[in-house]
């Protein structure tokens, strides 16, 4: 009787994790890649990723890994920011993850860009979703593309996406608020850009797109700096953030 009972229970559990098993494997079947072929024809390939990778993908548009290293990291940005199709093969896990976290040392040439340290941007998951998506070799995932901007809407318009599409919008807040922690830094956070200490400090146009364009180094990591955007944004994006900034009073 003992015996039967036992049974029964083992196998009402070996049917719970079939059942389990099934619902994490449909889940991730549901994350599909969408290539568009040409002659307009869009088509589901079979390729799937798990919603870790998805996350990764999402990540990765979010924090403008995108606008640096290209569309599923696949470069064509700038000379001075490497692909990072290989890279995921030759780097372990931890070693991704740090580089995201810490940079890579700000450039030893000011007038190029270098990898922005973001570990205290960025979450330790998102950091690992990252990683999990650069290792799965940067597919694509559906919806996870950068922010539309907006064309003949004016240049604020265009600057607020830029703002989002950009990153800005996750070291200086939405509406350039402030408040995002940067606890290794003089200031303790990174700074709004917004109110009348901005306003009085970045008081021309030109000191503002000065500072996008070339970036300010405050610290090694673990602290985060302003990263250095000359190359990467082109001068029609610079003033189109400018506008934006200025509309935020
Ligand atoms: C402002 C531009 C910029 C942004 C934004 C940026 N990177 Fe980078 N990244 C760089 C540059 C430049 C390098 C090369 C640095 C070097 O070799 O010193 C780099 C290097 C890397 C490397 C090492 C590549 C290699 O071949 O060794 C990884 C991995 C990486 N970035 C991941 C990311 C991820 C993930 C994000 C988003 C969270 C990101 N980067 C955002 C500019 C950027
Ligand atoms: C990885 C985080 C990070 C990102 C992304 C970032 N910034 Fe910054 N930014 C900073 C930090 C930190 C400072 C402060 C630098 C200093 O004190 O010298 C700063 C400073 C600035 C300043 C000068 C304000 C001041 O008080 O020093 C402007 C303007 C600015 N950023 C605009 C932008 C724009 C526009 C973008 C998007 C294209 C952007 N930032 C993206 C971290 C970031």
């Amino acid at each position: 009787m003992k015996r039967d009972s036992l049974l029964l229970a083992a196998i009402a559990v070996a049917v719970l994790l079939a059942v389990v098993a099934g619902v994490v494997g449909w889940a991730a079947g549901h994350y599909t890649n969408r290539v568009t072929t040409v002659g307009a024809v869009t088509t589901t390939t079979s390729v799937r990723v798990s919603p870790k990778v998805a996350a990764g993908a999402h990540a990765f548009n979010q924090f403008a890994c995108a606008q640096c290293h290209g569309l599923n990291g696949r470069g064509g940005v700038s000379p001075d920011v490497p692909a990072l199709t290989q890279v995921g093969k030759a780097l372990t896990v931890s070693q991704l993850a740090t580089i995201i976290n810490h940079g890579l040392g700000e450039s030893a040439n000011p007038t190029k860009p270098y990898m922005p340290v973001w570990g205290a941007v960025i979450s330790k998951r998102q950091v690992s979703d990252l990683v999990a998506y650069i290792r799965a070799g940067l597919p694509s995932v559906a919806d996870a593309t950068p922010v539309a901007v907006p064309a003949g809407q004016g240049e604020a318009v265009a600057g607020a996406a830029l703002y989002v599409r950009d990153g800005c919008i996750n070291c200086h807040g939405p509406n350039g608020l402030g408040g995002v922690p940067n606890p290794l830094s003089p200031d303790k956070t990174i700074p709004p850009l917004s109110g009348r200490d901005f306003r009085e400090e970045f008081n021309t146009e030109k000191k503002i797109t000065d500072v996008i364009r070339s970036g300010s180094v405050i610290g090694r990591a673990p602290i985060v700096s302003m990263p250095h955007w000359g190359g990467i944004l082109s001068d029609a994006q610079l003033r189109a953030l400018v506008a934006y900034l200025n509309t935020l009073k």
